[in-house]
């Protein structure tokens, strides 16, 4: 149920953090993986891709700009020939008082964390409908593709200093059901997935104040932060067709902060 044998995935921002985590395990779910982000894959995340035997290639793209989709696709389908996951995790944050926010900061925030990723899964759903649809069965999945949006708990809370962050957050979540409404007719399974508190470069101002690290931790019921890993097993379930059945949800993994 939860195989990926001769799948092919799209994992954004896969350098480092929860995107490598996810890249490593859809791999060592057996997909070929395609990482795309604008510097290269930390060290160790190459030779975790390796201990998988998976084959895997490292594509250099900027996703806070539209330019970047058509080589993004265009060079997952030379090296590997067809697209059956997007993972949209690239993501950024910056962290600034609501009454100083600048314009600049939100078009960038807002570029990366929802407009490319609407555009990139518009052009990866594109390319699961025209391809030739293999992987019936009850070890593969019947589905055409599946597209994960990695969310947040900011697509339910406002959170602090992060406005335009938790704007495109509750974007990404909204569209999220959007596209399920249309692309679920069609066989392909569109779902969020919202991580907690987790610790990557995204949350390292967070982590060295330790007045905000401890008040989070009293807050999370498992009583820790998340490390990537506790995200990605999450990953290989709506990757797989264990999940076919789930459409336009979004499945927080956050050591119980939302259930609070
Ligand atoms: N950490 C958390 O607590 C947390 C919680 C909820 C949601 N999330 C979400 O999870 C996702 C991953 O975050 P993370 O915590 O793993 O952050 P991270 O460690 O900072 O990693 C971010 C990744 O995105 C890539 N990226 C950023 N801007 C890019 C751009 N313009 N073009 C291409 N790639 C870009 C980075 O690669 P390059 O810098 O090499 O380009 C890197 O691989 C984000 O969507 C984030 O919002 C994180």
């Amino acid at each position: 149920m939860f195989t990926l044998e001769g799948k092919v995935a799209i994992v954004t921002g896969a350098s480092r953090g929860i995107g490598a985590a996810i890249a490593i395990a859809l791999a060592d779910a057996g997909a070929s993986v395609s990482l795309i982000s604008r510097t290269a894959p930390q060290p160790e995340v190459i030779s975790s891709l390796e201990k998988t035997g998976r084959l895997f290639a490292h594509i250099s793209a900027d996703l806070s700009q539209m330019q970047s989709i058509p080589l993004v696709v265009g060079s997952t389908l030379n090296r590997f020939g067809r697209i059956d996951i997007l993972v949209n995790n690239a993501g950024i944050i910056r962290r600034t008082p609501f009454l100083e926010y600048s314009e600049t900061d939100w078009d960038v925030i807002v570029n990366t964390n929802l407009k490319v990723p609407f555009f990139l899964a518009q052009a990866c759903a594109r390319q699961m409908l025209a391809q030739e649809h293999v992987g019936q069965g009850a070890e593969s999945s019947g589905q055409r593709g599946k597209i994960i949006n990695i969310c947040s708990v900011l697509s339910f809370q406002g959170g602090i200093l992060v406005p335009a962050y938790t704007a495109a957050k509750h974007g990404l979540a909204g569209v999220t059901k959007a596209m399920a409404n249309e692309l679920a007719p069609q066989g392909i399974n569109v779902n969020g997935l919202a991580p907690g508190y987790v610790r990557t470069e995204n949350t390292a101002p967070l982590q060295s104040d330790p007045q905000r690290f401890n008040a989070i931790v009293a807050r999370i019921p498992a009583g820790r932060w998340g490390d990537p890993a506790d995200i990605a097993g999450a990953a290989v379930f709506l990757a797989s067709s264990a999940s076919d059945y789930m459409q336009g949800q979004i499945l927080t993994v956050d050591g119980g902060w939302l259930a609070r």
